[in-house]
């Protein structure tokens, strides 16, 4: 029988002679010291994404010394690489631009460099489904660690937390409720530790749509980044990984269309991030498989929700985690789940959630699947004519009372048009007017910003409106709320009909009917299409232009074509 390759013997670099050059790997893998018997042993890679400008990663240089300490005593030898990193405040225009680069990087820095299985360290938004959509197409044995969330802070007697405490005391500085000095205040007090954001945004959605997929160790996805748990759960990660060696446990087999529709469903529970169907989108097309909007309203009619975190909810991340955390709300799950699929430890999702043995439950934090805090999930996609590729609106974030609601449009044509009038005192709006934001999608130059959140025009704000219907192809950040519809596709920069609602138009919004429409004729539409603006140029050189030639819509998961899997023949 063929002996298996083993560590440094993958992937060797082509000199012409095999033997020459794992003679030339080990000698300047020597020169770092290391002994050859430790040479000889296989190898964990650790894809490692510490950052100036990433500060929910600062505590990664510590997570890291356990993650070698777990490889080592399990037998291998750990070796970190450096790959882009996604501070999610720090980048321009925004990070979601990013995510298909850093995923390309995690895919061929895994596939490139001799490793048996890898420990993908990530955290803020966007790393953690890029870490997975690259090691998803790398297709070696693959275990995540998470940055954890942060803590809470406090400001007079208040527990903060970002973001959507930031977005809180943001909406209230606008309306004149808080001055400068406080606002100055409260800056020091949103982000106080290591870790990802402290609500129930996008980066702790996803950290726990990463355990239910299986590709965390359990329990793991809440421990805040500053606990000691947090470095113990580091220290198994790395000797999990190790016992992956050599299994057919890649990330390709774990997700899967079930594991995805668990997920799901696991979203839906939550009342998580609008963002996260985005995500597993992409990482679920880079398996080869496919998530319907259709579907995910299904699922939704029949996941209650059952966690209350802001921004939907009361509480935040460190009370998820002293609560029970997800093996309690998987177990509450657990009729609704596929109980057959397999995670990162070799167990099923089953065996692993009947080891779950948390006996104390944290009723206000985590309700029971009989007593929900919402009987549905907090998640609705929409269709209609001004979005036949679909939307997303968070229900459990909205005003129930602008469910069923027609109003007139006011338009912003961009992002800079937004930002010139939406405080104009001059502007024509009332709080039932429907705010509307075109060219903010994945094609616009902004790629697809967290936009979405269009801000309630500053007139209407201090007369004491806090929500209005918002429409446009853009995103919302996890940590915000109202009644806003999001990821309209096609956008309208590709020529979709959000592109050719006027001012003054009557939109219609049907929760019940999963709708949002344009109350304009068919001709009065094909008249407009005719003299629609033509298509910015493409940008000329670099990432810029790949991403312009390459991205695709919000239903395809914003990936890039050519990183999707060719069709089976
Ligand atoms: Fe990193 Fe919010 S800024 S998770």
């Amino acid at each position: 029988m063929a002996e298996r390759t083993v560590g440094l013997e993958h992937g060797l670099t082509n000199y012409g002679d095999r033997d020459f050059s794992l003679y030339l790997r080990r000698s300047f893998a020597r020169s770092m010291g290391y002994s050859r018997s430790m040479l000889a042993k296989p190898v964990v890679g650790i894809a490692y994404t510490s950052s100036g400008f990433n500060n929910c990663h600062r505590h990664f240089p510590e997570l890291l010394d356990a993650v070698k300490r777990g490889v080592l005593a399990a037998g291998a030898l750990p070796i970190e690489f450096p790959t882009i990193s996604l501070g999610e405040v720090f980048l321009s225009p925004t990070s979601l631009k990013y995510r298909n680069l850093m995923s390309i990087d995690t895919e061929e820095m895994i596939r490139a460099q001799p490793m048996d299985a890898v420990v993908l360290m990530g955290g803020c938004d966007k790393t953690v489904p890029a870490q997975l959509m690259g090691a998803v197409s790398a297709g070696r044995p693959a275990i995540m660690l998470v940055a954890g969330p942060m803590m809470t802070g406090r400001h007079r007697g208040e527990r903060l937390g970002a973001c959507t405490d930031c977005r809180r005391f943001w909406a209230r500085y606008r309306a004149g409720a808080v001055d400068d000095a406080e606002i100055a205040e409260v800056e020091g007090q949103l982000a106080v530790t290591a870790g990802t954001c402290a609500v129930m945004g996008t980066a702790s959605t996803m950290a726990c749509l990463a355990e239910a997929l299986g590709m965390i160790l359990p329990g793991t996805a809440a421990i805040p980044a500053v606990h000691a748990d947090r470095l113990r759960a580091a220290e198994a990660t790395g000797a999990a990984a190790v016992r992956m060696i050599g299994s057919d446990r890649t990330p390709e087999r774990i997700i899967s269309a079930k594991s995805m529709e668990n997920a799901l469903r696991v979203l839906l529970a939550l009342g998580g991030s609008t963002n996260a169907v985005i995500h597993l989108t992409a990482i679920a097309g880079r398996a080869g498989v496919k998530v319907s909007l259709d579907r995910i309203n299904e699922l939704s009619d029949s996941t209650p929700v059952l966690v209350n975190l802001k921004p939907v909810g009361n509480g935040y991340m460190e009370d998820f985690a002293a609560a029970g955390g997800m093996g309690v709300l998987m177990r509450e799950l657990a009729p609704l789940l596929h109980l057959d699929c397999m995670t990162v430890t070799g167990e099923t999702l089953g065996e692993r959630l009947a080891a779950d043995d948390k006996s104390w439950i944290d009723r206000s934090i985590i309700a029971a699947r009989e007593q929900p805090f919402e009987p549905q999930g907090g998640l609705v996609a929409l269709f209609g004519n001004l979005a036949p590729g679909g939307a997303i609106l968070k229900r459990s974030a909205a005003d129930a009372k602008l469910f069923e609601h027609e109003g007139r449009a006011v338009v912003f044509s961009s992002l800079a048009d937004l930002a010139a009038r939406v405080d104009d005192p001059a502007l024509e709006v009332a709080p039932n007017d429907i705010l509307v934001l075109q060219n903010a999608g994945p094609n616009a130059p902004e790629a697809m910003p967290e936009a979405g959140y269009l801000p309630i025009p500053k007139k209407l704000a201090q007369s004491g409106v806090k929500d209005m219907i918002r429409v446009s192809d853009a995103r919302m950040s996890g940590t915000a709320f109202g009644t806003i519809v999001l990821h309209v596709t096609p956008d309208s920069a590709s020529g979709g009909p959000l592109g050719l609602v006027r001012n003054g138009d009557r939109v219609r919004l049907s929760i019940k009917a999963r709708r949002i429409d344009l109350m304009v004729e068919d001709a009065e539409m094909n008249k407009r299409a005719a003299v629609a603006r033509p298509a910015p140029p493409k940008p000329e050189r670099g990432y810029a232009r790949l991403y312009a030639q390459e991205i695709l819509g919000a239903d395809a998961g914003c990936d890039f074509a050519f990183l999707r899997p060719a069709p089976r023949r």
